[in-house]
């Protein structure tokens, strides 16, 4: 399936560690799953967690979920043997973390280019320091690119913002990383919720993010699935308004009209490009689901 075509509504994270977590995620209903070797795993665990998640992956079972892995950086002791052992099993993504320029993920490229089973493997860049969200155009432009994670945790620290439910501190760096995804037609997602447990607070922020355009959101935690899944997704008022909305504009072409009023709103050619990518997301998850 194309990069863009598929949906991300939910993309869970999986400690590359912990094998009960990596069978459980075959059953969840995630649209994708960040195998992660990065900061969820403790140090002493890195070497053990690349070997153990390198057998879970060529042994397959996690269907039609789209499968990242987020590496160590490139510039940690473990960055080169992540990069190497993942490699060999051609992943459908890796994902590097703290992305500062476009040069990283050239040099990732060009590794990735000499692996036969890489022939198809995107490269995903974590956005979550002040130099990569500066650099965010040429990242999103750089070879192999598929998509943006917001790293939201970490770009707070490196800003030091304070915790708002509204985010605000975090908005102009959230738009610039939509703005060069957009730009260079790859997926972004938004970063995580750290309270777990707050179903409320989670659907507010997921909301937040799909009017923002963002294709989807991290998530932590199983019981967060169910909410952002139904955040992402087009509801049934937005494919009925859709399908109207094409029905109206042909009506109008046919009668050698540019536009048409759908309850009481315009409706040109640019309203249907939006309407055609509903129902085709609506189609996609369908797919996924049965
Ligand atoms: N992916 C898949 N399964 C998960 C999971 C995850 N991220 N988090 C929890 N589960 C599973 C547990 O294994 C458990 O399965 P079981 O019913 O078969 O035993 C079930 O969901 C319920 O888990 P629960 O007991 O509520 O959570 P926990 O205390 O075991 O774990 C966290 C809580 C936060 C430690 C855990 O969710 C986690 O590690 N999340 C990912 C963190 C991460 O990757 N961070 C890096 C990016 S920010
Ligand atoms: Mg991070």
């Amino acid at each position: 399936m194309d990069n863009l075509a598929r949906p991300y509504r939910s993309v869970l994270y999986i400690p590359g560690s912990n094998e009960r977590a990596l069978e459980k995620a075959k059953t969840l209903p995630v649209d994708a799953i960040i195998f992660d070797l990065e900061d969820a795993v403790a140090v002493d665990a890195k070497a053990g967690a690349r070997g153990t998640l390198a057998a879970a992956l060529a042994a397959g079972g996690y269907g039609q979920r789209f499968q990242i892995v987020r590496l160590n950086g490139m510039d940690t002791e473990w960055g080169a043997a992540d990069l190497d052992t993942i490699a060999a099993i051609g992943p459908q993504a890796v994902l590097l973390p703290k992305v500062g320029s476009a040069a990283e993920i050239e040099a990732v490229a060009a590794k990735l280019d000499t692996v036969p089973a890489c022939a198809e493997t995107r490269i995903w860049a974590m956005m979550e320091t002040p130099q990569g969200i500066l650099n965010a155009a040429a990242i999103a432009a750089a070879p192999r690119m598929g998509g943006f994670v917001m790293g939201t945790n970490d770009l707070a620290k490196e800003l030091m913002t304070r915790f708002r439910a509204d985010r605000e501190p975090l908005l102009t760096s959230l738009q610039l990383c939509l703005l060069a995804a957009r730009a260079a037609g790859i997926a972004i997602v938004d970063g995580v919720y750290n309270a777990f447990k707050d179903e409320d607070g989670l659907k507010v922020e997921c909301d937040q993010g799909r009017d923002m355009g963002f294709d989807g959101k991290t998530l932590i935690h199983p019981a967060q699935v169910a909410i952002a899944n139904a955040a992402f997704a087009p509801t049934p008022a937005d494919v009925d308004l859709a399908e109207r909305q094409i029905a109206a504009f042909e009506a109008a072409e046919a009668e050698g009209k540019g536009v048409a009023v759908v309850d009481g709103k315009i409706v040109e050619n640019l309203h249907i490009v939006t309407a055609r990518q509903v129902l085709a997301k609506a189609a996609a998850i369908a797919a996924l689901e049965s």
